[in-house]
């Protein structure tokens, strides 16, 4: 209840980077494996998905470059030796932003909804992405961290820089620091 009161846009933070356990925190707090797969069925994480697809993919940029969240090791996969943080918003105030996350949405996850035209699957991965980046807003508001969803993004751009496929579409980023309330 008290995450729910407090839950908040807040676009400033300390320029001090986050402890390892507070990353760890976010992405598992953001898509995290709650349950194991069987060969009968797929492992589930902190949030539902569209026919438990899984579509959305969490990076997370950081001064030491950009990683992908292997949820079901709970690792971070080295991307890139590339600081792109300041390429996650187009908002100068938040170029700053200690920690950038990217919310990718992976098409070919959506095979099951083959035929269907591109909003439907728009729709599946904006509402995954809606389910993560709430989670991460909550974990924020019980951590003393601040945090903002950011539509504000040129995605062409990013995609590029990320090296992404043709399949995978960024939906939206998400920009984390520590609060410099007490
Ligand atoms: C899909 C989406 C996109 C958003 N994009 C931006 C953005 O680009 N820049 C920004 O400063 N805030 C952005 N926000 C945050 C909203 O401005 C904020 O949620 C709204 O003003 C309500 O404030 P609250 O989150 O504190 O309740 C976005 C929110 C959502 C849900």
């Amino acid at each position: 209840m008290k995450a729910l009161q407090l839950r908040r846009t807040k676009r400033k933070w300390k320029d001090d980077d986050l402890s390892i356990q507070e990353i760890s925190n976010l992405l598992w707090a953001a898509c995290g494996q709650t349950m194991l797969g069987t060969p009968k069925s797929k492992s589930r994480r902190t949030v539902p998905s569209g026919r438990n697809s899984q579509t959305i993919k969490v990076y997370i940029a950081l001064c030491t470059g950009l990683y992908e969240y292997n949820e079901k090791k709970h690792l971070l996969i080295l991307k890139k030796e590339m600081d792109i943080r300041e390429h996650l918003t187009n908002q100068k105030m938040m170029k700053n932003m200690p920690v950038g996350l990217i919310y990718v949405s992976d098409y070919s996850k959506l095979k099951g909804y083959v035929g269907t035209d591109d909003s439907r699957k728009l729709f599946v991965a904006g509402t995954e992405t809606g389910f993560i980046s709430q989670n991460v807003y909550l974990y924020c508001a019980s951590a003393n961290l601040n945090t903002a969803v950011i539509g504000l993004v040129n995605r062409e751009k990013l995609h590029n820089i990320m090296a992404l496929n043709d399949f995978e579409n960024i939906i939206y980023t998400q920009a984390v620091g520590k609060s410099s309330a007490p």
